[in-house]
């Protein structure tokens, strides 16, 4: 391919996102209108339970005898509620990561570990709530991704990477054209800044230090221990030393992520993961070390396929 042609291919790349964020066009996406559809079935039923909720409030005035069955009743209600709502979030997140088989299973690490992260700092139940769903939907912006870009194998060319970190732009747009409850208003806000890095050089709005909502600089170290523990498409990189697609040790990982306190990383977040490695290292064995061996034989079988 002559230089004329790359670049003419890059400069598609970019004017065809571009055209597809200004047309909105992600919203034809079969993935985006599922989630349509499940967020208006949710709006539904929770306006519904408010009506059922002031209902309640109103006979318990008058009738005291029924107040408790009510209570009872729109106790479980607003259960089977957040039930559905947790998971219709978690069928999301999953969808999101299946666009690309390598990425399976990434948000809901990325959720477990942010959770320990939480939990170790000190978090209230109801701020871990609130990380979880952050977690949870951190990369719902990959819908708006070419697969052609997604799924490449191999580094990116910069314009590829310029549409790649347009994932984090829509991830803020998707999630802050949904009617979210109260609780989770910061969810769009915290979903995505977690490629933002603390000195400055992230993105997408190269924020620095405090101004990065703290539950985002914990998403950042919990999305990077992942990357860098499980198989990925491209190589691996620590500055300028290059590494493969398999995961690093344990070891490296730890290293690069202490070295990088400070720069990209939340100082009282590293400290936080370096005490609890011992934890991170068995919660990586229950949530990684499988589906890592899975990919590894569904990855040589496709080779001797002729599909890699
Ligand atoms: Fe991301």
């Amino acid at each position: 391919m002559n230089k004329e042609s790359i670049f003419t291919t890059e400069e598609q790349i970019i004017k065809n996102a571009e055209q597809v964020i200004k047309d909105d066009s992600y919203r034809n996406n079969p993935l985006f209108s599922q989630f349509s559809d499940l967020l208006q079935s949710y709006q539904k039923i929770f306006k519904q339970t408010k009506m059922l909720v002031k209902l309640s409030d109103k006979q318990q005035a008058r009738l005291n005898e029924m107040n408790k069955t009510l209570e009872t009743e729109n106790y479980q209600l607003m259960l089977e509620l957040g039930q559905s709502f947790e998971s219709f979030v978690r069928a999301l997140s999953i969808a999101v990561d299946a666009k690309h088989p390598l990425t399976a299973g990434h948000s809901d690490r990325v959720t477990e570990y942010s959770i320990c992260l939480g939990k170790s700092i000190g978090l209230s139940e109801d701020e871990l709530e609130l990380l979880k769903y952050a977690a949870l939907l951190h990369d719902i912006g990959k819908i708006g991704v070419p697969d052609a870009v997604l799924t490449k194998k191999g580094r990116f060319t910069d314009a590829e990477r310029i549409v790649m970190n347009q994932h984090a732009v829509w991830t803020y747009r998707i999630l802050n054209d949904i009617n979210l409850p109260q609780a989770f208003e910061e969810v769009p806000h915290i979903a995505s800044c977690h490629h933002e890095k603390l000195d400055g050089t992230g993105y997408p709005n190269e924020l620095r230090g405090k101004k990065i909502h703290f539950f985002s600089r914990i998403l950042a170290v919990s999305d990077v221990f992942d990357a860098l523990t499980s198989l990925r498409d491209y190589r691996k990189y620590d500055g300028d030393k290059e590494f493969g697609f398999d995961p690093m040790s344990m070891n490296m990982a730890f290293s690069i992520l202490k070295k990088e306190s400070g720069l990209h990383f939340d100082p009282e977040v590293i400290s936080t993961i370096l005490k609890e490695r011992s934890s991170f290292e068995d919660l990586w064995q229950q949530l990684a070390a499988n589906h890592i061996e899975r990919q590894k034989v569904d990855r040589s079988v496709a080779s001797v396929n002729g599909f890699v």
